[in-house]
């Protein structure tokens, strides 16, 4: 098998749709050789469904991150499909109605702790959970939207988007030692399920497709993991902690 991921075995987190970027993720990588396990959450069967429409068939195992079992047992129904992990995609986001499109000073903190939970913590949840196949070093890549700035409407997800920046450079140096890297992809907006989820979403689409030096298309997941892609390779071996903006250029210009 030839490829940019020729032999790697990768994890990869968050398909739902075909539009999810996990989706792309999966895709680009079997077509550059690479096996394939997703995981799913709540809805299996859709999960299952959307999976066969990769070029390959990819087993699908169920996880949710808050579910301390399902990360417990989770090395091990994964060796039921691959004797080992070079990769480890996170592709996963959530926060319930309060903490967005707004809310920032009225969502309680029962809210905000989930959009912690599933957006921030299950970043070290998961490579935790999946460390005991990579004995062999590789590497663990993340989606981010860009957390350096306060957006309109994006509230307690931009807190969960920078607690979840800093933890990737936590990653990268508690497993360093173990020759893993981690990193993340600022992607720009794309129209998915987690990005109709937020009130507002549109303002983002106006101001990117209007501002971004590169132009923007907000249905085409593909720039987004080749970046993760590339991160998953052997051409970052000496890059972790760090942070690939895929946003047509929009965080280098001013306003
Ligand atoms: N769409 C965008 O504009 C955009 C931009 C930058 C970053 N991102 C990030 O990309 C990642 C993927 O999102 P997407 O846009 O492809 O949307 P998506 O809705 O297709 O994917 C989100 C995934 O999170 C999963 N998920 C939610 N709660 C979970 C839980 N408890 N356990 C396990 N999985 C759970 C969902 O099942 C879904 O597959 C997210 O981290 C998102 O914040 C998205």
């Amino acid at each position: 098998m030839s490829g940019l991921l020729a032999g790697k075995r990768l994890l990869v987190t968050g398909v739902i749709t075909d539009a999810s970027i996990a989706f792309s993720v999966a895709k680009l990588a079997q077509e550059n050789g690479a096996q394939v396990v997703l995981t799913g959450f709540g809805r299996m069967s859709l999960v299952e469904r959307i999976a066969k429409r990769l070029p390959e068939p990819a087993p699908v195992i169920e996880v949710d991150v808050t579910n301390t079992e399902h990360l417990a047992s989770l090395a091990d129904r994964v060796r039921e499909h691959v004797d080992g992990l070079d990769g480890v995609v996170h592709s996963i986001g959530f926060a319930p109605q309060s903490c967005l499109g707004g809310g920032f000073l009225d969502a309680p903190w029962e809210d905000v702790a989930t959009a912690l939970h599933v957006s921030t913590y299950s970043y070290k949840s998961l490579a935790m959970a999946a460390l005991p196949l990579m004995s062999a070093g590789g590497a663990v890549v993340g989606l981010t939207f860009d957390a350096t700035k306060a957006w309109p409407v994006y509230d307690w997800m931009g807190v969960a988007k920078a607690g979840l920046e800093s933890a990737s450079r936590y990653l990268a140096l508690h497993l360093g030692k173990q020759g893993i890297r981690s990193n993340l992809v600022a992607a720009g907006p794309l129209r998915t399920i987690a990005a109709k989820s937020i009130p507002g979403f549109d303002q983002f689409e106006d101001a990117w497709t209007g501002r971004a030096p590169l132009g923007w298309s907000l249905t085409d997941q593909e720039p987004a993991a080749r970046a993760c892609l590339a991160l998953l390779s052997d051409w970052f071996p000496a890059t972790t902690g760090e942070i690939v903006h895929v946003d047509g250029g929009y965080h280098a210009i001013g306003a």
